[in-house]
């Protein structure tokens, strides 16, 4: 019987999982810098905590939760984001008391969406949120993590900063019904998906992934136009910022991102290497979010990443780990090569016991795995009570006692 993994998942070693480390080492450095805290929540969450928040309409809720009911009735549901699930974390152990809170998380994430390059039914995020401030430094300050994050890990991107803003509620339900209304004239231009969503939440229009609504859209009111003025002021803000901190961006006002808890600033970082799956972080503010989800009325901001999109643009350089490995002419001298193996081991030095006493199938494992050095164990070792050790790099080879290994291998 071959069992098959589930379509859309995928299994992580070997230069894929180096690279999953590398970010996490990269992101707990970045988080230390701006002081954020690392959380990590369970991986399923009760199915109210993201149906309504995240947009009865969104394509999210509609068609792409993992939803069951435990074996007691219950709704649960594999979490598809976590701006959600953090929120209800942050209430449930009381990190609301003090403000703001400024936390972080890596993990994965389900959404049963069609597979293709770069998008899966299980992917790992990288999420960086910040409650309770409605300073708009807090977006820049998290633009900012994203834009170090991204260029220390991908040197010589060409990713581009996208930026937008929903205004506040008043803005968005003004901006709707002006919206429904032009999508209305134009309702027959439409594809069936989106003629259903103009009067129920049109802003999901906006948000279309069919070709043949694009016409309409283009020629759709702009979101901008119909700002308030303290939701101008507040953008205007954001973009002095972004100025002051050197950070690249452009004005994106078809931008509206594809969950409903979004309000003012949303942003997304994009790159033209990927194909059609190219925004790597996405983000924005969520200010009536936290108290929807059952806590204050404090506001939100911040960003998750798509990690194996991030790794797909990373290139690893090779690291030159010592590792020793032994080539033994044959099972005799297994034991004479296991007192060479277990000093190594006593000083901290990486070994590779390859269970093979084969000259050269061992000799030819050595190279195929890079390795540092080779002991080389036979007759003329075993007789003369030492060691051959040969540097693969540079190709000498010493012949040695085992009080001279460690010194020979540390300094060579
Ligand atoms: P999102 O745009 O749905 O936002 O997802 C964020 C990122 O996750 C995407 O830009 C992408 O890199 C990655 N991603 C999403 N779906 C997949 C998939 N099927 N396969 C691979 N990668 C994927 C959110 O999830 C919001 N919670 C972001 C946020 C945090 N907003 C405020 N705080």
């Amino acid at each position: 019987m071959k069992i098959k993994s589930i379509r859309g998942t995928h299994d992580l070693f070997g230069s894929e999982l180096e690279k999953y480390n590398i970010i996490k080492k990269n992101i707990n450095a970045i988080a230390k810098i701006y002081n954020f805290n690392e959380i990590i929540t369970p991986i399923f969450e009760n199915t109210e905590l993201f149906s309504k928040p995240l947009g009865e309409q969104s394509d999210v809720v509609l068609k792409q939760m993992y939803t069951f009911l435990d074996k007691n009735g219950d709704s649960i549901t594999l979490r598809p984001e976590y701006t959600t699930p953090m929120i209800r974390a942050a209430i449930s152990n009381n990190l609301l008391l003090s403000l703001p809170c400024k936390i972080f998380g890596i993990g994965p994430m389900f959404r049963r969406e069609r597979p293709q390059k770069g998008r899966y039914r299980q992917f790992n995020q990288i999420n960086f949120e910040n409650f309770g401030t409605d300073d708009t430094f807090a977006e820049v300050e998290l633009i900012l993590i994203a834009v170090n994050f991204i260029n220390q890990l991908i040197p010589n991107n060409n990713f581009r900063l996208n930026i937008n803003s929903l205004g506040d509620s008043n803005t968005l339900d003004l901006y709707k019904k002006e919206l429904s209304k032009f999508l209305n004239k134009n309702k027959k231009k439409l594809s069936l998906d989106s003629q259903t969503k103009i009067d129920s939440n049109p802003i999901r229009v906006l948000d279309t992934k069919h070709k043949e609504d694009r016409g309409v859209i283009s020629k759709a009111p702009s979101m901008i136009n119909f700002l308030s003025e303290s939701a101008l002021k507040k953008y205007e803000n954001v973009k002095k910022y972004l100025k002051e901190f050197n950070i690249e961006y452009k004005e994106d006002f078809s931008l509206v991102r594809g969950l409903d808890y979004y309000c003012h600033t949303v942003f997304e970082i994009k790159t033209n290497s990927l194909g059609s799956q190219d925004t790597l972080i996405g983000g924005g503010r969520y200010d009536g979010l936290i108290k929807t989800l059952g806590g204050n009325n404090i506001p939100g901001v911040g960003w998750a990443g798509g990690v194996e999109r991030i790794m797909m643009l990373m290139k690893l350089t090779k690291e030159n780990n010592l590792t020793v490995h032994f080539a033994i002419l044959n099972e005799k001298f297994k034991d004479y090569a296991l007192k060479a193996y277990k000093i190594l081991i006593e000083n901290d030095i990486s070994v590779y016991w390859n269970f093979k006493y084969n000259l050269k199938k061992s000799l030819s494992k050595s190279n195929e795995l890079n390795a540092s050095f080779v002991i080389i164990v036979g007759d003329e070792e075993y007789k003369n009570k030492k060691y051959t050790v040969k540097n693969l790099k540079t190709g000498n080879q010493n012949l040695v006692k085992i009080k001279e290994l460690i010194k020979l291998i540390k300094n060579d």
